[in-house]
């Protein structure tokens, strides 16, 4: 099972049948546009320029082949979202080069070369992950032609190209995770794919919590999500040690639930349908980690992916079971659909009490349908218990075009969660449910910073750079803006 899918951008084609022409893309800004900073040998007729405006885009026959040009407008009020929210230049040229993709195939040239003009370097890495983001595909190899990228009429450096197909690839790699279905991607097999995946690493050691290993560790609440299930639960940790890494560890948990039926509160089918997904998290996680790995970021990492499945037999948990976490919780089961919180407890219990102890844990989680009904596809319902915290990771998932807005902890909501037999139950009575669970997930984090990322992970496919629906990588590009400054 392939989980880090191939950069498409840089791969010799095996396409037959390409036409021996050159498509040439020119993407330029609204300024460079003015400046008519346009200095290759093809000369851009006046009547183009006088048709295209804001994001417009034109095709025209060259000598050597078909030209398309798209002018990026940053200023254009389509990208500004009022006070806390807008597009960053990196996101705007991201998707701007991506939506072009479909012509630049369409034309079967042997070769593409894709010029920028008037794009810094954070618009330039944009428009290549942009590229690479659009050129995946779950099953099909895409085929196309050899790829240039060219600035100013330059060869646009190595360096900068390589680190934006990282940035896509790790990307990629967690939308990959989320298309995988549940019949090929269970916590046993997903283990062993990440273990693989590591096995010759010099910076990342794979550690596995195995069920007899949980069971040592008093891991009640994520054995109990996965005991119905064939396959049994696993908490794989994922250690970064660069060398020379100083401080403490940052601690990062993704809730890997490979498929949620909802156990015996089962879901409907609509519901279910898109269930493969709910590991959306622990694939955030893991497409972090695979940009991580290469990336000489010299801190400490700690990444857990919290992975079960909540299926339904004989063995399955049921409404008014009882099960004590890690910490030593008593938990009552209101409902055994509200499974990733009780996955992610004992994963962050198991963090917080490592002997390094981390200054800051982060979390991903599909955790509500709740998150999903406020926000969206594209927006996700942040919840931070330290405002410094929440301002550099708002910074970061605006900058790097993965919106976030943050939600209230407001306490008050917890009382939904009482119990007359245990110490909480999993379920509120109280409305607002992604407020809530970020409430019960409270009870699990100590002193430790956190913040917690309600994610969709999903996406019916209206982003130009995710034309492939399915898996959205959603808080990939936020944890690299967060650590690469
Ligand atoms: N995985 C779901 C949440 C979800 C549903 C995320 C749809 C994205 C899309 C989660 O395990 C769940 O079922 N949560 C319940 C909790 C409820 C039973 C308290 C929910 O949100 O309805
Ligand atoms: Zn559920
Ligand atoms: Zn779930």
């Amino acid at each position: 099972m392939n989980i880090v899918p191939s950069i498409m951008a840089t791969k010799k084609s095996a396409a037959k049948n390409l036409r021996s022409t050159v498509t040439k893309v020119y993407l330029l800004t609204t300024e460079a546009l003015k400046d008519s900073k346009i200095t290759h040998s093809e000369s851009i007729p006046e009547w183009i320029i006088e048709r295209i405006g804001d994001e417009k885009e034109v095709s025209i026959l060259g000598s050597e082949g078909p030209i398309i040009f798209k002018v990026i407008d940053t200023q254009s009020q389509e990208h500004q979202h009022y006070n806390l929210i807008a597009d960053s230049n990196y996101s705007i040229a991201r998707e701007a080069l991506g939506s072009l993709v479909g012509s630049i195939k369409k034309e079967r040239s042997k070769k593409v070369e894709i010029n920028f003009f008037g794009l810094d370097e954070e618009m330039v890495t944009g428009a290549i992950v942009g590229l690479e983001l659009a050129l995946y595909r779950y099953n099909e190899e895409l085929s196309h032609g050899s790829i240039t990228f060219l600035d100013d009429g330059k060869k646009v450096k190595k360096s900068i190209a390589d680190k934006a197909l990282a940035i896509a690839q790790s990307i990629n790699t967690a939308r990959h995770l989320v298309n995988l279905p549940a019949n090929l991607l269970n916590p046993v097999t997903y283990t062993n794919a990440v273990k693989k995946h590591f096995a010759k690493s010099s910076t990342m050691k794979v550690v596995v919590y195995d069920e007899k290993k949980l069971e040592k560790e008093k891991c009640g609440l994520i054995l109990s999500v996965g005991q119905a299930a064939a396959n049994p639960p696993r908490i794989v940790h994922l250690k970064y040690r660069p060398a020379g890494a100083k401080g403490k560890p940052t601690a990062i948990v993704g809730k890997g639930i490979t498929f949620d039926s909802g156990g015996l509160n089962v879901k409907s089918g609509a519901g279910m349908g898109v269930m493969k997904k709910d590991m959306g998290g622990s694939a955030t996680v893991m497409g972090f980690a695979t940009w991580l790995e290469n990336s000489g970021v010299k801190k400490k990492v700690d990444i857990y992916l919290a992975l079960a499945e909540n299926a339904i037999n004989e063995h399955a948990s049921r409404p008014g079971d009882i099960y004590t976490s890690r910490n030593g919780l008593k938990v009552e089961i209101g409902n055994t659909d509200a499974e990733g919180r009780l996955a992610l407890a004992d994963a962050m219990d198991i963090a917080i009490t490592q002997k390094e102890k981390p200054e800051v844990l982060i979390d991903f989680a599909t955790l509500t349908g709740a998150a999903k009904v406020s926000m969206g596809d594209f927006v996700t319902s942040m919840f931070a218990n330290d405002d410094e915290l929440a301002d550099k990771l708002l910074r970061a998932s605006q900058a790097n075009g993965d919106l976030s807005w943050r939600m209230p902890l407001y306490r008050p909501y917890y009382k939904g969660f009482k119990s007359n037999f245990a110490d909480m139950n999993n379920m509120s009575k109280v409305k607002g449910g992604s407020i809530g669970a970020a409430l019960f997930l409270e009870k699990f984090i100590g002193d430790t910073k956190w913040a917690h990322f309600d994610i969709f992970g999903w996406t019916s496919g209206f982003r130009p750079s995710l034309v492939q629906q399915g898996g959205s990588g959603q808080g990939v590009e936020t944890l690299i803006g967060y650590f690469k400054n």
